[in-house]
């Protein structure tokens, strides 16, 4: 399993010891695209919050919708999140977010949502190449369209293959990652399973 899922099952496990009934969505395998600015979620003549575009993602985007919490976990590919969740989030932040200046969103309630990220980089290197504002337009999107502000959860100096001796790699040092690994991931691992248990507290109190 990567690191991204395995976190996210860590996260979910937290979120099922606070009583939620937790789902793990992969959209690697979905086929579908991100936003085509058809403007159809901003009729005023249509259901508000509906994006029309039908492909594998119209009944995920239901699901996050009637969801009492969510966690949007992605690698970081070049300082962002993957396409695909770019793709996910703005079909689903766009249709909730009606260019409305009394109403912010569409959603009708709240959902309690966090970003978990996890990246080759270090704590050190994700600062230098200032990441947290690479992902600002998004989370801010995010607080929006769901209507509270999201936790944000970094995974840094990730193992990206289980033989680094099979691959060219040798930016890396395998043994400062292996290093780092073995000091952090209890930690880490503890955090995330945290994080599902907050995120369903914050839940019952919306
Ligand atoms: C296409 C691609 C681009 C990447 N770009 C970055 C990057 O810009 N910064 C970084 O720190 N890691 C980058 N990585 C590494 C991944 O973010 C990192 O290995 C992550 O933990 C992989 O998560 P996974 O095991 O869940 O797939 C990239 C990986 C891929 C495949």
């Amino acid at each position: 399993m990567g690191n991204t899922a395995s976190l996210l099952h860590k996260a979910l496990e937290g979120a099922a010891a606070a009583g939620a009934e937790a789902e793990y969505i992969d959209l690697y395998p979905l086929n579908y695209k991100g936003c085509i600015s058809c403007f159809y979620c901003k009729r005023k003549d249509k259901k508000h919050g509906t994006c029309i575009v039908k492909d594998d993602l119209s009944p995920i985007l239901e699901r996050v919708k009637e969801a009492d919490a969510v966690i949007f976990g992605s690698p970081i590919y070049f300082m962002n999140l993957t396409a695909g969740m770019q793709a996910f989030l703005e079909r689903l932040f766009f249709s909730l977010y009606i260019y409305s200046r009394e109403i912010p969103s569409v959603l009708g309630k709240k959902i309690p949502s966090a970003f978990l990220y996890t990246m080759n980089a270090t704590e050190e290197q994700a600062e230098q190449f200032h990441l947290r504002e690479s992902l600002a337009a998004y989370e801010a999107a995010g607080a929006t369209a769901l209507g509270v502000e999201p936790y944000r959860f970094y995974d840094y100096n990730t193992l990206q293959f289980h033989d680094y001796s099979q691959y060219e790699s040798s930016i890396f040092s395998e043994q400062d990652k292996r290093d780092y690994r073995a000091s952090h991931q209890l930690e880490t691992t503890q955090k995330a399973y945290e994080l599902g248990q907050k995120l369903i507290q914050d839940a019952q109190q919306v």
